[in-house]
């Protein structure tokens, strides 16, 4: 067993690079930059290490899960509306072999029917959705709490 930090993985899919301008009322006046940073101090006070990447590709998304498999001991992530149809997304996710946190700002089962699914939940072990930028919080602890507990594991 190692004493290094847990490494937590945080992906921001399409579109989120626009918080803070794009619809405000359903997503808040936050910036990604102001919850990037607001997670990289909560991951200090949970002795975590997390890297932080957003893009508007599905396969940029794809490709950073992959690069970084070896690297993070869990992910957490905002599909963005990948979360209602990206398969290849949900693939990588799986393949990672990594307990995956699907956090949303915005609660939707409370919105459009076509965000009421997503293809991403069933590969994770949970999510949180609705909360705004407490949604990430919560699922970065649940994502520390994850990697602690695989590293406790002897199996
Ligand atoms: C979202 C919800 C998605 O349906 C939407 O496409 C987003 C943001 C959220 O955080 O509430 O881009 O993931």
């Amino acid at each position: 067993m190692t004493d290094r930090k847990v490494r937590i993985l945080v992906l921001h899919g399409p579109n989120l690079n626009w918080l803070g301008k794009r619809e405000t009322e359903i997503y808040g006046s936050e910036t990604l930059q102001d919850i990037d940073d607001t997670l990289q101090s909560e991951a200090q006070a949970l002795s975590a290490e997390i890297k932080t990447f957003q893009s508007n590709y599905e396969g940029a998304l794809i490709d950073k899960v992959q690069e970084e498999t070896e690297w993070a001991d869990a992910i957490l992530i905002n599909p963005g509306a990948l979360t209602h149809y990206s398969f290849a997304l949900r693939d990588a996710l799986k393949g990672s072999g990594k307990p995956v946190v699907e956090v949303h700002l915005s609660n939707i089962y409370a919105r459009e029917p076509f965000r009421h699914q997503s293809v991403i939940a069933p590969v994770c072990v949970g999510q949180i959705s609705g909360f705004g930028k407490l949604s990430y919080l919560l699922g970065l602890r649940a994502a520390v709490a994850l990697a602690l507990k695989n590293r406790k594991s002897p199996f």
